[in-house]
C-alpha cells in the first residue's frame, strides 16, 4: 500500500492510514512494513492504531502483553473465540481423517438433517461451500438457471461478496467495482425514506415493482431479489418487518426468486429467531449462510426449495473440494451443539436487549445520535451532524470508534457514509461484557456524543 490511502480503501470505515505508520510502536511498525512488502492488493487494517492478538476466549481478545480487549465487532467466532467444544471437535477430526463429499460421510448427513430442521419444511436441500461469497455465487447461479432470467435487485449499499459475479451485485464495493447492467438498486427498509403519506411497505413494494419494470424495459427478466436480512452494510435496518411479504409477491409475480442472505443475521444473531427471514413472515426460495457457521473454520451453506435447485443439479456439475469435507463439518456441528447446549438464542435476546437499552439511555439526549437500531446482538448507532438535517458525521463516528479502541473495546462502522456505529459482538457476549461495554461507552459518549 502506498503512503496514503487509495480511493477504494478510503471509502471503507475505520481504516488505518499507512501515512501514520511512523507514529506506531516499533514492533507494530516493523510488522506492518513487512506486511506491506509481501501482501497482495486490497488488504487493510482496522483502527487508527492497529492491534495484533495472540489469543482469545469468549468475547475477549488478548495482545502480546496480555491486555484484555472486549471484542464487540466479530461475528465469525459466534460461540466465542477458541470455544473448547469447537477446538475439541476440529482437533479430533483433524487427527482422524478429512474426506470430501465424494465419499459417504455419516457426519455430513447428520449435520444436514440437523441444520435443515431449523428451517421451514419448504427449505429442504443443503449445499455446502467455503465462504459467504461462494454461497451467494452458487445461489445466484441456481436462481438464474431456474428462472431463465438475469436481472438482480439489491439494496443500494448491499454487500454480498467478492467473486467476479457476486461483486457485480455488491454496490458497497464502490465505483472501482462496476455493477452488472442487469442489476437494479432499491433503498434499504428505512421508514424515513418513504414519501409522506406512504408506508414503508408501500415504498418497498413500489421500488421493487419499478426495478422489475426497468429491468424488463432493458430486456432483462428478473432472476432474483437478494437481501441481507440485517442490511448490515446499508446501515443496519432490522425493523420494522412488515414490508417483505408484498415485496416477495412482486418478485414471484415477475418470475423471480427471493434469496435471503443470512451471512450476517443467521445462527441466532438477532435473538428472536435462528434466521433473520423468519422475522419477516416469508419463506425464501434460497437462503445463504456463512461466517459464524464454523466459528472460524471456513464453511458456508446454501439452502434451497427443492423445486428451485433440482434442474440445476441434474444439468450442472458442482463439486467444491473443501466444502462439506469432514473438518468444516465437525466445526459446524460443534457450533450447533453449543447453540443448543448454552441456549445461545435466549442469551442473545437478553443481553441484546440490555445492550440496546443501555445505549439508548446513554444517547437519548445527544444531538449527534439520530437513531439506535438493531435487534439481538446487532446494534447500529447513527451518528449525525444534527438531528434536524440528519447529515451523516463520519468523523465523529470514527472518533468514537477510536476512543473505544483506546479503552480496549472494539467496534466499527457501517452504512454508505460509515457513520453508523456497528456493534456486533460474538454471541458469547455475556452480561458482564454488556456492563463493561456500557461503562466504556458512557465515558466516550460523555466527550463525543
Ligand atoms: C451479508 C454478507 N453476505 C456475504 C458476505 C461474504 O462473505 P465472505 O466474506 O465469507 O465471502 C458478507 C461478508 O461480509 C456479508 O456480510
Amino acid at each position: 500500500m502506498t503512503a496514503t490511502l487509495n480511493r477504494a480503501i478510503a471509502s471503507f470505515p475505520n481504516v488505518f492510514d499507512p501515512g501514520a505508520l511512523s507514529a506506531l510502536p516499533d514492533h507494530l511498525q516493523e510488522t506492518i512494513r513487512r506486511r506491506n512488502e509481501v501482501l497482495g492488493p486490497g488488504y487493510m487494517l482496522m483502527y487508527r492504531e492497529p492491534v495484533e492478538f495472540v489469543s482469545g476466549r469468549g468475547a475477549h481478545l488478548y495482545d502480546h502483553e496480555g491486555n484484555d480487549f472486549l471484542d464487540v465487532y466479530n461475528n465469525v467466532p459466534c460461540v466465542g473465540h477458541a470455544h473448547p467444544r469447537v477446538v475439541e471437535a476440529v482437533s479430533r477430526q483433524l487427527a482422524a481423517v478429512n474426506t470430501n463429499t465424494r465419499y459417504v460421510q455419516e457426519a455430513l448427513v447428520d449435520y444436514a438433517e440437523r441444520l435443515l430442521a431449523t428451517f421451514p419444511a419448504e427449505l429442504s436441500k443443503l449445499s455446502l461451500a467455503c465462504s459467504g461469497s461462494e454461497a451467494n455465487d452458487l445461489a445466484m447461479r441456481v436462481a438464474k438457471f431456474h428462472t431463465g432470467g438475469e436481472g438482480i435487485i439489491v439494496t443500494r449499499w448491499a454487500y454480498h461478496g467478492i467473486t467476479s459475479e457476486v461483486s457485480r451485485f455488491s454496490p458497497s464495493l464502490g465505483k472501482g467495482s462496476p455493477l452488472g447492467p442487469y442489476v437494479r438498486l432499491i433503498d434499504p427498509p428505512d421508514p424515513r425514506l418513504a414519501a409522506p403519506g406512504s408506508t414503508l411497505a408501500e415504498h418497498m413494494r413500489a421500488q421493487v415493482r419499478g426495478a422489475i419494470d426497468d429491468l424488463e424495459r432493458h430486456g432483462y427478466r428478473l432472476a432474483a431479489l437478494i437481501t441481507d436480512c440485517a442490511y448490515s452494510s446499508d446501515g443496519i435496518f432490522t425493523d420494522p418487518v412488515d414490508y417483505m411479504q408484498g415485496v416477495v409477491e412482486e418478485v414471484r409475480a415477475a418470475g423471480g426468486v427471493y434469496i435471503a442472505d443470512e451471512v450476517q443475521s443467521g445462527f441466532a444473531r438477532l435473538g428472536d429467531s435462528m434466521w433473520g427471514f423468519t422475522r419477516h413472515g416469508v419463506v425464501p426460495d434460497i437462503v445463504t449462510m456463512g461466517k459464524p457457521m464454523g466459528n472460524g473454520v471456513p464453511v458456508s451453506g446454501v439452502v434451497f426449495r427443492p423445486e428451485v435447485s433440482e434442474e440445476f443439479g441434474r444439468n450442472v456439475r458442482y463439486f467444491n473440494t473443501f466444502a462439506g469435507s469432514s473438518i468444516p463439518v465437525a466445526a459446524a456441528a460443534a457450533v450447533l451443539d453449543v447453540l443448543e447446549e448454552e441456549n445461545v438464542q435466549q442469551r442473545v435476546l437478553e443481553n441484546g436487549a440490555l445492550l440496546r437499552a443501555g445505549i439508548e439511555e446513554l444517547t437519548r439526549e445527544s444531538p449527534y445520535v439520530a437513531e439506535v437500531r438493531g435487534r439481538g446482538l446487532y446494534v447500529g448507532v447513527e451518528i449525525v451532524k444534527d438531528r434536524e438535517t440528519l447529515a451523516p458525521d463520519r468523523g465523529r463516528a470514527e472518533d468514537v470508534i477510536s476512543d473505544m479502541r483506546d479503552r480496549r473495546v472494539l467496534i466499527s462502522a457501517s452504512g454508505p457514509v460509515a457513520n453508523v456505529l456497528k456493534i456486533r459482538p460474538p454471541l458469547a457476549f455475556d452480561s458482564a461484557d454488556v456492563t463493561r461495554f456500557l461503562e466504556t461507552f458512557a465515558e466516550v459518549a460523555k466527550e463525543r456524543l
